[in-house]
């Protein structure tokens, strides 16, 4: 599907109120997304650790993230899980109980509800399930999901809160080999059946969403490409500038829970 529209980088970079300042200033480049949107028929939100940041989960980078005090080499890597699972599993353990206790935002609530006026699919690295607990159904989770663990040695996968921990690491109950957090680590390949759908996904929708991602880790980095190539409108939301940034039609300087609600107004105003 072809927009009408210049496909021009946009900067926004100020809070929720100064958008609408911008866009009285500028009604038509304002008018332009809100065509984007309005028009749009097969919507992908492709997210990351910033979408979860005012859930109160740390992003991985930048100067409060997780890897500036962790060593990711050692604790979310396949190597340094079997060099040293019980290390890995209490680091995991941790954001477990956080994240156990955390609940979706703005961000995600958007999202949700989006997905009930438009065809649309969530293709996220997050690990934490809150598009699920915000409501969102069509949700690829690339990276796995923390809250299960499976089974190294046969196929057994179990939510975390029914597994039996005597001590760690935790031993499955059908072949008693060890049991690993149901995510993909540093040095292993995504799913290939989730990356497949993903690529498809990403291949056949009019509009990308790309929020809250730093998009430094591949493959999941590659998907606005291949969104761009088929014609689609790249959205970024994202209070920095990514490595990608040149690629991103309009580029909204913010938090996702403040710029991503502003979108669905446009949605019911149409
Ligand atoms: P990063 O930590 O690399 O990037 C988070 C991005 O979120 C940054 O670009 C921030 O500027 C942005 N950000 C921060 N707060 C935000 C907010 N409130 N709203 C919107 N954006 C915000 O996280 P990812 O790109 O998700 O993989 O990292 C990708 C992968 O690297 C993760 O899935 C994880 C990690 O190592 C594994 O563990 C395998």
């Amino acid at each position: 599907m072809k927009f009408e529209i210049a496909k021009t980088c946009l900067y926004f970079h100020l809070d929720r109120n100064e958008i609408i300042n911008h866009m009285n200033i500028n009604p038509m480049i304002m008018d332009s997304i809100k065509s984007v949107l309005a028009n749009s028929n097969n919507i992908v939100f492709l997210t990351g650790a910033g979408i979860s940041e005012e859930s109160g989960i740390p992003t991985f980078r930048g100067p409060a993230g997780l890897w500036k005090t962790y060593d990711p080499m050692k604790l979310a890597s396949i190597s340094g899980f079997y060099k040293n699972p019980k290390l890995v599993w209490e680091f995991y353990q941790d954001r477990q109980n956080l994240i156990l206790n955390c609940q979706p935002n703005a961000g995600h609530f958007t999202i949700a509800k989006i997905e009930k006026l438009k065809n649309s699919n969530v293709l996220t690295q997050n690990i934490d399930g809150l598009h699920k607990k915000a409501g969102s159904k069509n949700i690829v989770e690339l990276h796995g999901n923390i809250l299960k663990a499976k089974c190294t040695n046969c196929n057994f996968v179990e939510d975390i809160n029914k597994v039996i921990i005597k001590s760690l690491p935790p031993m499955c109950s059908l072949c008693d080999s060890v049991l690993r957090p149901d995510i993909v680590f540093f040095g292993e390949p995504l799913n290939q059946t989730t990356w497949k759908n993903a690529q498809d996904i990403s291949t056949n929708c009019d509009i990308m969403f790309i929020i809250g991602t730093s998009l430094n880790v591949g493959p999941v980095n590659t998907l606005p490409f291949y969104a761009k190539e088929n014609g689609a409108i790249l959205v970024e939301v994202n209070p920095e500038p990514t490595v990608f940034n040149h690629i991103m039609d309009f580029s909204f300087r913010g938090k996702a829970g403040e710029i991503l609600p502003t979108f669905l107004a446009y949605f019911n105003t149409k």
